[in-house]
């Protein structure tokens, strides 16, 4: 299983055929490609419809996604869902869905900080409504991660779930990276590996605390790493005879 991810699309009004090598290189390397959210950059459904138009004439293996921030940003995320559902992407939202005997979960996540600096609800009403987002969202994932039987577990988020991947940004902002509380559940269900974007300028990979592999796929990170594309990162899941817990049963493979 050959698993192609990036994130940060921020496809505008005029961006057809924009990513059309990404899609056909996507298309000829893996058998599924994943976007990790920011899939329009100001959530229209002008900007949708350029999408959904590449990625049918261009992408040619099953296409899984989130929704990033961007893609709420003017109040018609339920109308950028359908016109990218009815393109033939299936979009997670604290689902899951499973493809060649791999499962794949995807929530967008939320911000809030890392370990020690993480916003915890205390005080004003709208800070605890901040951070109940983050915990809602978490307990989304969990619930999805929960619900997969497959052996090998796939993430897909928007934000970042450690700090690590968010290292490079501007330490100001890593407060509306991403947050501590999406790590829980990626350690507690052994998943294989878990994808975001949103930190343009941070780190390619690291792992969490108990060293599930995470890797940050935001395009404009992946097109400075690699000028000559592709633009996107590239996995290969293999099946061991499962050890019994779920996790040493598999290599992961980085091939970009
Ligand atoms: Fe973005
Ligand atoms: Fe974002």
């Amino acid at each position: 299983m050959r698993i192609a991810a990036t994130a940060d699309l921020h496809y505008g009004k005029s961006s057809q055929g924009a990513l059309q090598a990404l899609f056909v290189e996507a298309s000829a390397a893996a058998d599924v490609l994943l976007l990790c959210g920011d899939l329009t950059d100001y959530g229209l459904v002008e900007e949708a419809r350029a999408l959904a138009h590449d990625l049918q004439a261009h992408a040619r293996i099953p296409v899984l996604a989130v929704l990033g921030n961007h893609d709420y940003e003017s109040g018609h995320a339920d109308k950028v869902a359908k016109i990218l559902v009815d393109a033939g992407v299936t979009l997670l939202d604290g689902e899951c869905c499973e493809l060649n005997g791999v499962g794949f979960v995807g929530v967008c996540g939320f911000g809030g900080g890392f370990g020690g600096s993480m916003l915890n609800p205390w005080g004003e009403p709208l800070i605890k409504a901040f951070v109940q987002e983050a915990v809602d969202q978490a307990m989304r994932l969990e619930r999805a991660l929960a619900r997969v039987e497959t052996a090998q577990r796939v993430v897909l988020l928007h934000y970042a779930p450690i700090r690590e991947t968010v290292l490079g940004e501007n330490p100001e902002v890593f407060p509306f990276m991403g947050s501590t509380r999406l790590e829980g559940p990626l350690n507690r269900h052994h998943v294989t590996a878990a994808f975001h974007g949103h930190a343009h300028h941070g780190s390619l990979e690291s792992h969490t605390s108990a060293g599930v592999p995470v890797y940050n796929v935001s395009l404009p990170l992946l097109k400075k790493a690699n000028p000559a594309r592709p633009w996107f990162r590239l996995l290969e899941l293999e099946q061991r005879p499962d050890s019994g817990n779920g996790q040493e049963g598999v290599i992961v493979q980085g091939l970009s």
